[in-house]
């Protein structure tokens, strides 16, 4: 996706270009495709062009523009191809009005054909451009700009985090949100918005939350918010529990290796959610259904969110694809609880599926992101505690939804032996990522595939699925996670010497069994990479390679454990093959369209 951000200084002596470079920077998970500010100083300045923010930068030199106000933006594409026309800001003709905008316009062909009409130049293929020329176009009819904005959001259909600055009213940045995110931050020094918190914990962490519709003006004065009826709104400051520092590479080389390497804290800090989830659970009363409902790692925490309901509490579980989700909506009732699963809680399948299913059914939103959108949406919210992530690739955020799905079902079955366990997982993670070496090695020798498969029975599934999708969307590897059981269904015809299997192993009801199928993929050569226990004689017989856990980490537990070496697998092959595991190609992290 895109992010945007604007930042006015309250001294105007000072520039503020600097600051929104920065603050891109911070922002570029959701957006490296293209970069662009714009200031003003008398006449509104523009840098902006296609490339990642550091090659840029070096061409154009982003922090050396006048003014103490302006608006800066990354860009994921969704209409019009990356290149220096269609990065933002987008600009009216007269190069007077300039606009950042992270969504998606359903429609704007329908507002361009009006606008070319009506005599306007379009330079750009992005639906966005839109925007500035409705602006000019009702200031041309009288409006101030205030009211041009107003009257120009009132015409979009679609999703959209906007702000706007103009050169005839030079003292302020106007903002609006429709299903994007947008924050407001406030430092001693500077108003701030942003898409993100991240982008601006560097400079506050104290936050104003808007809600969808309403105008956001900053100026050298403050901040105000008006609802759509032109009536001021008083709005809270929440202190953001995030840190700079949290938010930060550190000493490492890309952010997933530091979150990785963070997930025994994200477990141990999101089993401390005990309180409030015990909450939600007395206040739930009866629930004969559950349904998840999510996207990519997410849904795979739903899928592990399944076997364990099922499991425990014997209450029928069903998982669905958010964008599938309408399909199945006519099949719930006022018994069936709605989980939604989202580390940012903004993806935008994600809160279409809540708005349905809030009418009929109670709601849970289990999401990383204090305020974000789908914690506005749900009748109850779990925050998971792993932290700002920024590695487009979710790692501890879905170790976070899988510890914070565990301790859910131990509360509501009463099951004081799981508490137990998940309290030793944090032990059982950091055992694994002091070996992180070993799979650093075994990368060498499974760099070379062009296709893997990830087998795993039951708890196991799943862990196989998320351990395939992580290094298919950093490495740019093909690979499939697979039930083991159904391999000889159809891609066993696949198999040869040429492609790797990783087999999870874990110690359990469904070990002989999975068993059964390394021994078929083995009999059709297949190289095999066993994550098994400590002392599995058998799996290391039978396979080429093992990666070797805790063998009291049993099935039931093991997709909070075995995930990890399949994570760092991953990003040793991606940094095997030379690609930024951080930033893969043609994906974000946040996705709001
Ligand atoms: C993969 C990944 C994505 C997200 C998906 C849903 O590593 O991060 O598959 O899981 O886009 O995002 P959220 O969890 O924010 O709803």
């Amino acid at each position: 996706m895109c992010g945007i951000v604007g930042c006015i200084l309250k001294d105007k002596e000072k520039h503020v270009a600097p600051i929104l470079l920065e603050c891109v920077k911070n922002l570029d998970y959701r957006g490296y495709d293209s970069v662009g500010i714009a200031t003003i100083d008398g006449k509104i300045y523009v840098k902006k062009d296609k490339g990642k923010i550091p090659e840029v930068d070096e061409k154009l030199n982003l922090a050396d523009m006048p003014g103490n106000f302006g608006i800066a933006h990354v860009r994921w594409p969704s209409t019009g191809i990356a290149n220096k026309v269609n990065a933002h800001p987008q600009l009216d003709e007269g190069n007077g009005i300039a606009v950042v905008h992270n969504g998606s316009l359903k429609n704007y062909n329908e507002l361009k054909g009006e606008l070319v009409a009506d005599g306007f130049k379009f330079k750009s293929t992005t639906d966005t451009e839109v925007i500035p020329h409705l602006i000019r176009k009702y200031i041309n009819e009288g409006l101030d700009l205030e009211h041009a904005f107003r009257k120009t959001i009132e015409r979009l259909d679609g999703s959209y985090a906007i702000a706007v600055i103009s050169k005839d009213e030079n003292n302020k940045i106007l903002a609006t949100r429709h299903q994007s995110p947008l924050k407001i931050g406030i430092s001693d020094d500077a108003y701030f918005i942003s898409s993100d918190v991240p982008a601006i914990i560097e400079y506050t962490r104290n936050i104003i939350l808007p809600s969808e519709g309403e105008i956001i003006i900053l100026d050298e004065n403050g901040v105000t918010v008006h609802d759509e009826y032109d009536n001021e709104v008083k709005k809270e400051i929440c202190v953001i529990p995030w840190t700079a520092q949290m938010a930060s590479k550190g000493d490492h080389p890309y952010y997933m290796i530091k979150e990785i390497l963070e997930q025994d804290k994200a477990v141990e800090f999101t089993l401390g959610e005990r309180d409030n989830i015990q909450k939600i659970i007395d206040d739930l009363g009866n629930i004969k259904n559950i349904c998840f409902v999510a996207c990519g790692t997410s849904y795979h925490a739903s899928l592990t969110g399944k076997y364990l309901i099922q499991h425990f509490a014997k209450i029928k579980t069903d998982v669905v694809l958010a964008s599938e989700f309408k399909y199945s909506a006519d099949t719930l009732d006022e018994e069936t609880l709605v989980v939604f699963i989202s580390q940012s809680g903004e993806t935008l399948d994600s809160i279409n599926a809540l708005r349905i299913a809030k009418e009929t059914s109670p709601t849970l939103a289990i999401v990383n992101t204090e305020g974000s959108a789908m914690t506005e949406e749900a009748k109850y919210t779990i925050v998971t505690q792993a932290g700002p992530e920024k590695g487009v690739a979710a790692t501890k955020t879905y170790i976070a939804q899988l510890t914070a799905i565990y301790l859910f079902t131990a509360l509501l079955t009463k099951n004081h032996d799981l508490i137990k366990e998940l309290d030793k997982v944090p032990n059982y993670i950091r055992e694994v990522l002091e070996k992180s070496e070993e799979i650093e090695v075994l990368s060498k020798r499974y760099s070379f595939a062009e296709d893997l498969f990830y087998l795993g029975r039951g708890f196991s599934y799943p862990v196989a699925l998320e351990g395939a999708l992580k290094l298919k969307e950093i490495s740019l590897i093909h690979a499939e996670g697979y039930a083991s059981g159904e391999l000889k269904h159809g891609p066993l015809a696949l198999i040869n010497h040429r492609v790797p299997v990783i087999v999870i192993l874990p110690p359990g009801t469904d070990y002989d069994d999975t068993m059964t199928n390394l021994e078929e993929v083995k009999s059709r050569k297949a190289i095999i990479l066993s994550i098994c226990a400590e002392g599995d004689n058998k799996a290391e017989c039978k396979s080429k390679d093992i990666f070797t856990i805790n063998p009291e980490v049993n099935e039931i537990i093991a997709p909070l454990v075995y995930t990890v070496p399949l994570q760092l697998l991953a990003y040793y092959v991606t940094l095997e093959k030379g690609h930024d595991p951080d930033k893969p190609e043609n994906l974000a992290k946040v996705i709001t369209v």
